[in-house]
């Protein structure tokens, strides 16, 4: 595990979600009324990228069939997602977003 700088503050406004790319994986960083969250941007049901879908709360829609899963922990919480996602530890280091990330 590493932690990996993958954004500036300003590039993710509240409510919004942006697709990063470390080693390969694509990774979707959030940021919720709360602070920020990390998780793998691949939706475990078919594929699509997360951060192409809509934000709500701590809930991430998939844009393709709907599904839904929660950003703290990478639960699915609809269907027709069942696999969670991959989550990462998320620190905001001044106005940078930093990621402890670990390769699957
Ligand atoms: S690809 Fe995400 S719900 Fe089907």
């Amino acid at each position: 595990m590493a932690w990996i700088k993958v954004a500036a503050v300003a590039d993710v406004p509240p409510g919004t979600m942006k697709q990063v790319t470390v080693n390969e994986d694509e990774i979707a960083v959030y940021h919720a009324e709360d602070g920020f969250y990390a998780t793998s941007d691949v939706c475990t049901h078919a594929s699509e990228s997360l951060s192409r879908g809509r934000l709500l709360g701590h809930v991430v829609a998939c844009p393709k069939h709907g599904g839904k899963f929660d950003i703290r922990t990478g639960e699915a919480v609809a269907p027709p997602c069942v696999i969670p996602l991959q989550t990462y530890p998320v620190e905001v280091r001044g106005d940078e977003v930093w990621i402890d990330y670990e390769e699957w």
